[in-house]
């Protein structure tokens, strides 16, 4: 009976993963954890509710096409979760909501270590119940896969307690950034919250982003929970970076180490890696750090919840081989310098809907096992 879920990098020979989906999508109403991730210049004028039936439509066009170029020329088996109807309000005995989000971005919400998938805590409520529409995937392959665990992270109230009120809306003011330099976020530390996209997964060792969506008790949780399997949690910033959403446009691993050569991570040139945490986690180990190339254009759609480091949202299907939005021409130039050759898939229509190539898949299985790819730590 093989495995079916088992995957311990971004790189190795992918061979299933899930694809997120547009359908019912919801700009969500307003709450913190949505409030902290928008331009000032949005915070007062958007309508939450269904998106336009003409946007889903063009992101389900990008999707499909995506879905195609995965399955027939990257040989990968596809899932695709269920349709929900996030127009629906929610109401728990915290909070209550007129609508939610979406299940655009399975990255979120869908952790992989090896052979577990975590339903992660999340912190947006319009997020609270996203992986139920995962369910049947999950549930399948529990059945099927003896060796797979299942696991749900504590479920947090995201009652008004567990956030900052009085969090600095304006991305462009100077308290904000006072904040953003010592680590203060939106969410606080009353209840451990994480989202899967912080956490960048690099075989034994799992480097994960303190950020709006992630806390330090989140971490912690994290590192208890893996430990005793020999998991190594390492707790990294980006202080640059005014809205710290997901570790996946801040950095990419793209070349893994081997023994004659280092591998090489990009990272956003806007966002560096914070001192003391790049030279605790990476100084003496198999990693060189290189800066990711300026996007092709800051553009971007509007409530879009990402910025344009999009571009580094890469997917690798093989460690010779990624997927890239076809506009994003200086990252496609500089991955081909690498030996990764590209396809190029347009894919702009969906960023609005949370985020790109990586956001919008999350692995079940890649080839190869688990590797330490820090002697430093060994
Ligand atoms: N915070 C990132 C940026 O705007 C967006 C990350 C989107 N990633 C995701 N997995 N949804 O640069």
């Amino acid at each position: 009976m093989m495995d079916i879920v088992s995957s311990y990098n971004e790189w190795d020979h992918l061979e299933e993963i899930i694809l997120g989906i547009p359908d019912y999508a919801c700009i969500p109403q307003d709450e913190p954890a949505y409030r902290s991730k928008l331009d000032a210049a949005d915070l007062n004028t958007f309508t939450a509710g269904l998106r336009k039936d003409e946007t889903i439509q063009k992101a389900r066009v990008q999707f499909d096409n995506l879905a195609r170029i995965l399955e027939y020329q990257c040989n990968v088996k596809l899932l695709r979760p269920e349709k929900i109807d996030y127009s629906k309000s929610i109401k728990t005995p915290f909070f209550e909501i007129e609508n939610q989000n979406c299940a655009a971005c399975p990255r979120d919400t869908l952790l992989v270590i090896g052979n577990e998938i975590i339903e992660t805590p999340m912190s947006n409520r319009a997020r609270y119940f996203e992986s139920m529409a995962y369910r049947k995937i999950l549930n399948d392959i529990w059945e099927k896969d003896k060796n797979m665990l299942w696991t749900n992270a504590p479920k947090p109230t995201m009652a008004d307690s567990m956030y900052n009120l009085d969090f600095p809306w304006d991305d462009k003011s100077k308290e904000r950034k006072d904040w953003i330099e010592s680590y203060k976020y939106v969410t606080n530390e009353t209840e451990p919250v994480f989202d899967a996209a912080d956490v960048l997964r690099l075989g034994k060792d799992l480097v994960v982003q303190n950020s709006f969506t992630t806390n330090r008790k989140g971490i912690e949780w994290l590192r208890r929970h893996t430990k005793s399997r020999g998991y190594r949690v390492h707790e990294i910033h980006f202080p640059g970076d005014l809205s710290p959403v997901h570790i996946d446009c801040s950095l990419i691993p793209l070349v893994p180490p081997t023994n004659e050569r280092k591998g090489i991570l990009m990272n956003c040139p806007e966002r560096p890696i914070a001192p003391a945490d790049k030279e605790r986690i990476f100084s003496g180990s198999n990693w060189e750090i290189q800066s990711a190339p300026m996007p092709f254009t800051t553009k971007i759609p509007e409530l879009c919840q990402s910025s344009y480091w999009l571009c580094m949202n890469l997917l690798l299907v093989s460690p010779d081989r990624a997927i890239v939005e076809e506009t994003e021409i200086p990252t496609i130039n500089y991955l081909e310098s690498l030996g990764i050759k590209c396809l190029r898939v347009p894919f702009r229509d969906v960023y609005g809907f949370g985020g790109g190539i990586h956001c919008v898949t999350s692995d079940i299985r890649r080839r190869g096992d688990r590797k330490s790819y820090f002697p430093n730590f060994d």
